[in-house]
């Protein structure tokens, strides 16, 4: 059984991990969305990477990102694309959601290139992000549609935030933003 909070690739997760998940996700959003899936959640794109965080023997937080080449105005950035940012309600308001964040974040910098973390959001939840040292940019975005995985999707002003990926500050390229593929 785990404790404590770890980093570990998709393929790593055991079956007590993906119960786990099943069961912090299905407990937030079975009602509304249906059940969780490990390999298309909520058809977001999925994690390649997750840190799970316990609290004693229960997952109680979980953030996952997953490499991605994105284009953006005229350059090509590797991202670690963001999602299922989720602390159990029980934990809520106790600075978990921050740590796994956070640890999320060093994970991304130990990987050879990834150079910026990525991620969308509603508006309500940017001043959590922004605590956790994200920074929010605005441009225009294209993805894929995690509704039906087909259809392009465009935005406008709807939150993204970054984060550096790297041990040095490097700037956010102007222009607008093509996921290649569905939102995470
Ligand atoms: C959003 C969420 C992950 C925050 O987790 P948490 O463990 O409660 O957050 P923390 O306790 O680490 O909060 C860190 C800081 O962010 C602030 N914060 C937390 N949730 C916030 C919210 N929804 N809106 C604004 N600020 C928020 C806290 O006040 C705290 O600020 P402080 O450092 O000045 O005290 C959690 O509420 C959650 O799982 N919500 C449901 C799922 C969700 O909305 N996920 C995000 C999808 S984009």
């Amino acid at each position: 059984m785990r404790e404590g909070i770890h980093v570990l690739r998709h393929a790593d997760l055991t079956v007590a991990d993906v119960d786990a998940l099943q069961k912090l996700f299905d407990g937030e959003y079975l009602k509304d969305f249906g059940p969780w899936t490990p390999n298309a959640p909520y058809g977001y794109s999925p994690a390649d990477t997750h840190v799970l965080a316990f609290r004693g023997r229960d997952l109680a937080a979980h953030v996952g990102f997953q490499r991605r080449r994105i284009a953006v105005g005229m350059r090509e950035v590797v991202v670690a694309g963001t999602g299922g940012v989720l602390v159990d309600d029980g934990s809520r308001g106790t600075g978990l959601g921050g740590l796994v964040m956070r640890r999320a974040q060093q994970a991304m910098r130990t990987e050879r290139d990834i150079e910026f973390g990525f991620l969308g959001c509603r508006p309500e939840v940017v001043p959590f992000y922004e605590k956790a040292g994200w920074v929010q940019v605005h441009a225009t975005e294209r993805c894929i549609s995690r509704l039906d995985q087909k259809s392009v999707v465009q935005t406008e002003g709807g939150p993204i935030l970054i984060c550096s990926g790297l041990r040095e500050t490097s700037e956010w390229p102007e222009g607008d933003i093509d996921l290649r593929g569905t939102p995470w």
